[in-house]
């Protein structure tokens, strides 16, 4: 989705840390970038399709003056294809307004059409292009005030936007403002800045103001003032970020999704560790957590919602919960959710489960749940999102900025996270002894260690040997049962999310019910056969693969020559017991596409058409 940075300085040139910014959001998924400064009463826009590259090498031959203000952008099309003159920043047709926007004005026809009749021409097919004129058009009319041109005519539009805006007449401020779509400020010395995601931030620094729906603000080298929606001043808090610039950048390794994989051992420390209550056989949560034993007894069962990778959480929450708690758990995408008949909430407690924390289905979920009365726990890793704030009661992962789009460690993270949960529902509702308890946080505690052997140069090895087989096909099948099959759910999404080849995960009983119709030498299928209730039953299922002369990558057990000798290439993991294998599986899946994206040429970090961070419905 399309990213936001800007920056207002006392003097110098922000250009450079502006441009620096959006690269960190390069992530995002975007497919053009732009930059726009006020310099000497006039706006001045560079703005290319491609990558911020492109834009910077336009740049180097077209250059802008050293501007203390500069509003940038990169953008996801939503209206109108990939063109330099869709790019942003936008400008009215008289040049007064210059504008970077996230999210979409849903009535930008009607408002084009009546802009059009009042004089006003366009030469994008954006909806951007629309607010700038709009703002522009109510310049006059507050007297030049940017600020209160931007409030009324965000009272005429309809749809979500993150926004920030400048006029060619004031250089030392900036105007931003949002609804439904991410904007943080951030407070520098002598400078204030914006962007829609900390990390591009970062080397700007640590302090930041989140706005709320609604709110709109004017940004000074030296100020933030907040106003809510009926003009009247807001008080914030000033939020430190923990995360460095380090975290948000590669480090050394060739892409963010190779070192965020790499990450995981310690993301389960920093997400459980501090968490474990070994005393009590138990799980302490922070403050917001919020949820007493009472409270968690009052509840008849718990609701999982989420899209895409936290989906996936989304379904192992589940299962934690039932094996732990012994308490239902339903799953719902979050999306489909929004949809269905409005039965009444009941005393079911509903965990959002979100990455960014500003995932538009997901926070639709959150809030048409809460309209109903029910109650939301939001799983989230990331301190100050929109989930973090409008949840009732919170649970972070502790996964650190997650760039790579192809969800890794944050999927980790969940996993640990909800597995705590469940932990500690079942010693609040008193199905798990204390003793019990114990044993599964010594099984949690004994992960990390086991964990190492999947980072090793034999386990390189055998997924590049998996990988043979899988980057040659154009589609294949991924399969497993209980606590794995969402892990066959997700090694096929990311496979298919980031080399393009076609893949589906499904539980490994139904095969027989229809898949097995693709299998041939040239269909593959990587199951999922590691030590379990279920363990026989998968292996029954890879010989019915190989008899029907299907090729099979195995994840199995070290020392499990049964599945090695029936399969075509084995990813050996450690044996853990099998409520953690979910944890350990997925990790070979993740390195396995990773391998054969790479060997397939594709842009790992940043797949075509995706974007990190869906904060459109
Ligand atoms: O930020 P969220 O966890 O809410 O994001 C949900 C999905 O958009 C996300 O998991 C997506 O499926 C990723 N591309 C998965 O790799």
């Amino acid at each position: 989705m399309c990213g936001i940075v800007a920056a207002v300085g006392v003097d110098g040139n922000v250009l450079p840390a502006v441009i620096h910014g959006l690269k960190t959001l390069e992530y995002r998924g975007y497919d053009s970038a732009g930059v726009a400064i006020v310099s000497d009463g006039a706006i001045q826009v560079r703005r290319r399709t491609g990558k911020i590259a492109v834009l910077e090498e336009d740049l180097g031959q077209n250059g802008l003056p050293a501007s203390p203000m500069a509003l940038a952008h990169t953008r996801w099309a939503t209206h109108g294809a990939p063109e330099d003159r869709n790019a942003h920043p936008h400008r009215d047709h008289l040049d007064k307004v210059v504008i970077v926007h996230n999210g979409i004005i849903e009535n930008y026809a009607e408002l084009r059409t009546d802009l059009q009749d009042a004089g006003h021409e366009f030469t994008s097919d954006t909806d951007t292009e629309v607010l700038a004129n709009l703002v522009a058009s109510l310049l006059e009319e507050h007297e030049g005030d940017l600020h209160a041109a931007i409030q009324s005519s965000l009272q005429r539009v309809h749809g979500a936007y993150a926004l920030v805006a400048a006029s060619s007449e004031c250089a030392n401020s900036i105007v931003v403002a949002r609804h439904d779509s991410p904007l943080v400020v951030g407070i520098g010395e002598e400078l204030t800045c914006a962007a829609s995601d900390m990390p591009a931030l970062l080397g700007l620094t640590r302090d930041f103001l989140v706005l709320e729906n609604g709110e709109t603000a004017v940004l000074t080298p030296h100020s933030c003032q907040i106003f809510d929606p009926n003009n009247q001043p807001v008080s914030r808090d000033i939020q430190h970020c923990d995360w460095t610039p380090e975290q948000a950048e590669k480090g050394g390794y060739p892409h963010f999704m190779l070192k965020e994989i790499e990450e995981q051992p310690d993301v389960l420390a920093r997400t459980a560790f501090d968490r474990l209550h070994d005393a009590e056989g138990d799980v302490v949560f922070e403050s917001e957590f919020g949820l007493e034993d009472q409270a968690l007894c009052r509840f008849s069962r718990l609701r999982f919602m989420a899209m895409g990778t936290s989906f996936h959480s989304a379904l192992l929450g589940k299962q934690f919960l039932e094996e732990f708690a012994q308490l239902p758990g339903d799953v719902l995408n979050a999306s489909e959710f929004l949809y269905s008949p409005k039965l009444k909430e009941g005393d079911a407690l509903t965990v959002i489960i979100s990455q960014s924390g500003e995932t538009a289905d997901s926070l639709r979920a959150m809030r048409e749940v809460q309209s109903r009365g029910g109650k939301v726990l939001g799983i989230c890793n990331v301190r100050g999102s929109t989930l973090d704030r409008e949840a009732d009661h919170v649970l972070l992962t502790h996964c650190g900025p997650e760039v790579g789009v192809a969800s890794t460690k944050a999927f980790f993270g969940q996993l640990t996270a909800l597995y705590l949960l469940a932990l500690r529902v079942g010693r609040a509702r008193k199905v798990l002894s204390k003793e019990q308890g114990l044993a599964l946080l010594s099984d949690l505690r004994h992960l990390r260690p086991k964990l190492d052997s999947l980072f090793s140069d034999e386990a390189e090895e055998a997924v590049r040997t998996a990988a043979d087989i899988l980057a040659t096909v154009d589609s294949c099948l991924f399969l497993g049962r209980g606590f794995n099959h969402p892990i066959a759910m997700e090694g096929a999404l990311k496979l298919k999310e980031i080399s393009y080849i076609h893949a589906e995960g499904y539980p490994a009983g139904e095969m027989k019910h229809g898949p097995i119709a693709l299998i041939d030498e040239s269909f593959p299928v990587v199951a999922i056969a590691t030590p379990g209730k279920t363990y026989e039953k998968m292996v029954s299922n890879i010989e019915e693969v190989r008899a029907r002369s299907g090729k099979v990558v195995a994840v199995a057990a070290e020392g499990d020559q049964k599945v090695a000798q029936l399969a075509d290439a084995t990813l050996f993991v450690p044996k853990v017991p099998e409520h953690l294998s979910p944890l350990v599986n997925v990790i070979p899946l993740q390195q396995l596409s990773y391998e054969v994206a790479n060997r397939l040429g594709k842009d790992v970090d940043q797949p075509r058409n995706l974007a990190k961070s869906v904060t459109v419905e």
